[in-house]
């Protein structure tokens, strides 16, 4: 890997990693990823925005090779992703100062033992000048972090966007395109790292739209040299608009909660409703996220196990309440044995979705005629809830 000019003093030196498959031992990688640096060089001083994973250090250094003196290492965000390769560059920039928020100072300390005399806190709005060019620093808390930031290069109308507007996308193109596989990464990136703050970034967004922005390069994935684009698809993403789409997470055991899924899949496709579902024996959990980012309603299936629920069924059920997506409406469906309490422990589990709880259909064994009833009174249920809620639109963004 060798640096790339994005414009006359301005370079991407950080790190493209192919192989990564699995971030935060949590998140599926199926594309790789990239931990984006940047470096400014001012007439008067020089600046490194961001490093690179640990593991990668060698690739950044390889990319400094030649550059003499860092003045400042602007830490957006303490992740060891972004923030993990710090103290190696300062072993070699001994003079240089780590530039980070007040939140962040602490965290560097901590996560990375950083010296604390090494290190300056920015406030939001403060600008730094590097002689012909002028960095604003501009708070962002809960861009994935508390502490996190980004940074305006004002002359150059660069929006520095830390792991906001990112994706997890490997690729040997520095720019990003409209090309599906780059927005189907934006989309999952926002699921997977993004949604929990939703209410949050939307905020961010509008005060970004304020300044002049002709490029946003993010911390991870590809620049985007025209953010309109990556800009609407946030919007719609963090807006309050819902898709007539029922998501359907399950898992069977002996058949019986397959054939639920099957009935309720085809009543619901039948009166209109849009379905997408998960058989969590073999389900990407990227894919679902990107599903929840504006389904308007979950029905989750699973046989009763021990008493409770499947434990795929509670690990994607603890995902989803994590993730926090803007759902209207729930429900529950499954089969057992001889009884337990898996309504009570699904509800349970997802108590941050402020979504209304539709009757849960559940039967003893097999379904039968009653069971069967029960499915089509839920998605009739379902079909006349989005339909009251103006809920008709499948449109799609890009990414979707
Ligand atoms: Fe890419 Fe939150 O670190």
């Amino acid at each position: 890997m060798r640096p790339k000019k994005i414009k006359d003093d301005i370079w991407f030196v950080g790190a493209v990693d192919w192989d990564r498959r699995l971030f935060d031992a949590l998140v599926p990688l199926p594309d790789g990823t990239s931990y984006n640096a940047y470096l400014v060089k001012g007439s008067e001083k020089t600046v490194l925005i961001d490093t690179v994973d640990p593991t990668m250090v060698d690739v950044l250094m390889s990319n400094l090779e030649g550059i003499e003196t860092i003045d400042f290492i602007i830490s957006h965000h303490s992740e060891q992703d972004h923030s993990g390769a710090i103290p190696h560059v300062l072993e070699k920039y001994k003079d240089a100062k780590v530039i980070t928020s007040p939140k962040g100072k602490g965290l560097l300390i901590e996560h990375l033992h950083i010296p604390e005399e090494g290190i300056i806190t920015v406030k939001d709005g403060e600008t730094i000048s590097l002689g012909n060019k002028t960095i604003e620093f501009l708070h962002a808390p809960w861009v994935h972090w508390p502490e996190t930031m980004v940074t305006h290069l004002r002359e150059d109308r660069i929006l520095f966007s830390c792991d906001l507007f990112g994706s997890h996308l490997a690729m040997s193109e520095l720019y990003s395109s409209e090309d599906w596989r780059v927005c189907e990464a934006a989309k999952r990136y926002y699921a997977e790292i993004m949604m929990p703050f939703r209410t949050t970034i939307r905020r961010h967004i509008e005060r970004f739209e304020g300044y002049q922005i002709d490029m946003i390069a993010p911390s991870h994935g590809p620049v985007h040299k025209d953010p309109e684009c990556i800009i609407k698809s946030h919007k719609e993403w963090v807006s309050d608009k819902l898709n007539n789409t029922v998501i359907l997470p399950y898992v069977t055991m002996h058949g019986s909660t397959q054939r639920m899924v099957d009935y309720l899949t085809e009543s619901l496709i039948e009166k209109g409703v849009r379905v997408e579902r998960f058989n969590l024996l073999v389900t990407d959990t990227g894919k679902l996220a990107m599903a929840l980012v504006d389904a308007a309603t979950i029905v989750i299936g699973s046989p009763m196990v021990l008493g409770g629920a499947h434990p795929l069924v509670v690990s994607a059920t603890f995902l989803t309440n994590a993730l926090r997506p803007k759902l209207r409406f729930a429900s529950i469906i499954g089969s057992y044995g001889w009884g337990g309490k898996m309504v009570e422990q699904i509800t349970g589990l997802i108590s941050n979705i402020k979504a209304e709880m539709l009757e849960p259909v559940l039967v003893k064994g097999l379904p039968g005629d009653e069971g069967y009833k029960g499915l089509e009174r839920l998605a009739s249920e379902i079909a006349t809830k989005h339909r009251e809620n103006n809920i008709v639109s499948s449109a799609k963004t890009p990414g979707n």
